[in-house]
């Protein structure tokens, strides 16, 4: 495992509003320390439902996946500068970036010719093994918007990559009668994901997922914690929930992975 490096970027211009709903998730140019120019997907601050807990969903659920070798774009934060705003023509964005002033999340931009993951598309079967570990995640990460409506899927044909976390760890949202997954409850969420109704009654083997939540040790999940800037944590406890919630998962791994294996029997 490499040590966690999430760099900073300074905001320098929007190239494209990717979605026109509430959130308005923007492909942008940004700079690096040394003026490198960098494309990045940033989701706004100011859109996120859950606030700064939204940003750290994106950035925890980012590193997970990636020591568990499950694609995502890399993750940065990105800072967008008091006055930024101006620049920008489209008001409603214009008024999002005025008030995200500070840290944003970003995604390194992937290159062209990844499409969204077309809702019916059967999957390959060389990438079988990996949607069946993309749904596992999922139910670990507790995330429920990987839907067939909106998959926050992107592929080429050949490779898959994850984006879209800020739901995920649903229990920071207050979900009543929230139940952990490994006792079984609180699943029927997974019968809208995108992959259920195609990896069900096929055996799958999630060994090596299993393992590499096994091998996320206290330690790596401390460096987790130290990735999260500070202005995200001030007055914010979802990090030390996720890790909590992250070390009772690796406890109870055996009986996660049995529910994960029932559901898609
Ligand atoms: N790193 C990236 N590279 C290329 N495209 C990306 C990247 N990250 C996100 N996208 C595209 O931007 C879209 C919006 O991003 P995201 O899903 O994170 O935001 P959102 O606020 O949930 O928007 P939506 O409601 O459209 O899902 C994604 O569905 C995807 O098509
Ligand atoms: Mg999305």
């Amino acid at each position: 495992m490499s040590a966690i490096n999430i760099r900073r970027l300074k905001a320098v211009s929007v190239l494209k509003v990717l979605s026109h709903g509430r959130t308005k998730p923007c492909l942008m140019l940004a700079h690096d320390d040394a003026g490198n120019e960098v494309e990045v997907v940033v989701k706004w601050r100011a859109a996120m439902e859950l606030k700064a807990s939204g940003l750290i969903c994106e950035l925890m659920a980012a590193l997970v996946a990636d020591d568990f070798d499950l694609p995502v774009p890399k993750p940065y934060v990105v800072d967008v500068e008091q006055g930024f705003h101006t620049i920008i023509a489209t008001p409603e964005v214009s008024k999002l970036a005025q008030n995200s002033v500070g840290l944003n999340f970003g995604s390194q931009r992937l290159p062209p010719g990844f499409a969204t993951w077309a809702k019916d598309k059967p999957i390959p079967v060389l990438l079988r093994p990996m949607a069946a570990e993309i749904f596992a995640f999922d139910v670990l990460i507790q995330n429920a918007d990987r839907r067939q409506v909106n998959p926050n899927l992107l592929t080429n044909g050949e490779e898959i990559y994850l984006c879209d976390h800020e739901q995920a760890f649903s229990f920071l949202a207050g979900v009543i009668r929230w139940q952990a997954p490994w006792t079984g409850q609180g699943t029927e969420f997974l019968r809208n994901h995108v992959f259920f109704q195609q990896l069900k009654g096929i055996a799958h083997n999630l060994d090596r997922l299993r393992g590499a939540l096994g091998a996320l040790t206290d330690a790596r999940l401390g460096e987790y914690l130290e990735a999260v800037p500070n202005e995200w944590r001030t007055n914010n406890t979802a990090a030390d929930r996720i890790v909590e919630y992250l070390q009772q998962a690796r406890q109870n791994r055996d009986a996660l992975f049995a529910v994960i294996t029932h559901l898609l029997t």
